[in-house]
């Protein structure tokens, strides 16, 4: 969407043509959104860039077939190095020699990625925030293989699309996540421990250190099955990092298919 929206022509890549279309749909939805709130007094000019900003989008099944025209190849696949990894080895055949591949992974390292290619200089980490058209900020990661052509290529890339890019170590976490996923999951613990409410962790964090939103109100935005795959990887790192212990709750939550906002039940109930 911020891709297009700058005027980038994308083509966005799914599993069936069914997923597609609810991501077009989301997209126009999330669109109308931005639209209203940046061309507020003027409706046309809006209706004009939603217009111009879907002709930049098509899509399709087939990442191999649409790889040799591509420059920039943003993978956002399920949280699976061995997954990722041999879709990165497939499209390294296919890609021309000048194309970067770049991982929007949250936890996994991007050097273990880019090892399941032949362009490791060509290879990064672009890593966005959710709700992306909102947030600002985008890690740019580097490794010790990526060149620095490539990195100033994704920086530059990051700032077309109207973000403002962090230099990151391949790090675990990068800066964001090292930070705001061990806090999360220290609030998942108070709650276990039944020190607070999670409507109360919610709103002391809201009103007494001025975040946007609580952790659990979070949490359910992010996904728990993402927070979880990306605790589950750390502890798997460092065993004995009381911060990256996987919670009983949690767990039990992802296990019941509660997986936030997405599933209409996490830690709270929507709708
Ligand atoms: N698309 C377009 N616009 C959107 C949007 C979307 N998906 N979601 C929200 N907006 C817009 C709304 O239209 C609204 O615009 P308006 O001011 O013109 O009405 C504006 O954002 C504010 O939205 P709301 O009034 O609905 O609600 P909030 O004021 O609470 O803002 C929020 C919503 C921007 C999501 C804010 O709550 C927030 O910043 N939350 C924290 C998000 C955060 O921490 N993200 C990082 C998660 S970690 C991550 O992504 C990393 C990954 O690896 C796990």
């Amino acid at each position: 969407q911020v891709a297009a929206a700058s005027g980038h022509t994308v083509v966005l890549v799914d599993q069936s043509d069914e997923i597609l279309q609810k991501s077009t749909k989301g997209i126009e939805e999330s669109l109308k959104r931005v639209t209203k709130k940046k061309f507020a007094d003027k409706p046309e000019a809006g209706a004009e860039f939603i217009e111009k900003t879907l002709k930049n989008l098509t899509t399709s099944t087939d990442a191999v077939a649409v790889v040799h025209s591509t420059d920039l190849v943003i993978e956002a696949i399920v949280e699976n190095e061995k997954i990722k990894n041999e879709l990165f080895k497939r499209l390294d055949k296919f890609a021309p020699e000048h194309t970067i591949f770049a991982s929007n992974t949250s936890s996994l390292q991007i050097t273990q990625l880019a090892n399941s290619t032949t362009r490791q200089d060509r290879f990064g980490g672009l890593h966005f925030f959710n709700p992306v058209p909102m947030m600002k900020l985008v890690e740019v990661i580097k490794t010790p293989m990526t060149s620095q052509k490539t990195f100033e290529s994704l920086v530059d890339f990051s700032k077309a699309v109207g973000k403002s890019p962090v230099s990151c170590k391949d790090t675990p976490g990068f800066i964001v996540n090292r930070l705001l996923v061990p806090y999360m999951m220290e609030a998942v613990r108070l709650f276990e421990r039944g020190d607070a409410s999670k409507e109360d962790i919610d709103v002391a964090m809201k009103l007494g250190a001025g975040y946007p939103m609580g952790p659990f109100e979070l949490l359910d935005y992010v996904g728990l099955d993402t927070s979880k795959y990306i605790i589950d990887g750390w502890h798997s790192l460092e065993p004995s990092n009381p911060l990256f212990a996987p919670s009983p709750l949690l767990n039990k939550l992802v296990e019941e298919k509660k997986l936030g906002k997405k599933t209409g039940e996490g830690f709270y109930k929507y709708k």
